[in-house]
């Protein structure tokens, strides 16, 4: 008898450890758009998933014709386990990726945040 349990709970467990990983939640999501032109938002996914993005408006050429530009960065699991990021900018120049894999990109916990320097001559 202890035998046939002992067999029902190892196929159980091993039941377990390979269903699907389908059951995805959202472990955070923050927006924060006050509708002037600057939001910032956050989500995060249990699969390990999460992206962020700042954006607001800049005259930082100083044209008198203020653009958007954001900065934000996303990361994600790969089927082959590695986290795969990218952390990117756009400006009036373009988008701009820095691209990479494994630690030195977004991690859970962090939210995007605009350079203040790009507010400069808005401010000033
Ligand atoms: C990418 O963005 C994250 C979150 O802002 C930051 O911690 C990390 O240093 C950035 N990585 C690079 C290579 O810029």
């Amino acid at each position: 008898m202890a035998k046939i349990a002992i067999c029902f709970l190892v196929v159980l467990i091993s039941e377990v450890l390979s269903a699907p990983q389908g059951d995805v939640q959202v472990l955070r999501y923050d927006n924060n758009n006050q509708g002037s032109g600057n939001y910032v938002y956050t989500y995060e996914l249990s699969n390990g998933q999460i992206h962020s993005e700042a954006g607001g408006l800049s005259d930082a050429d100083g044209d008198g014709e203020p653009v958007v530009v954001v900065s934000g960065g996303y990361s994600y699991v790969g089927d082959d386990g590695i986290t795969y990021w990218v952390n990117y900018t756009a400006d009036e120049d373009g988008y701009h990726p820095v691209v990479g894999q494994g630690p030195g990109g977004i991690k859970g916990g962090d939210s995007a945040s605009l350079d203040p320097s790009v507010f400069k001559s808005l401010v000033g």
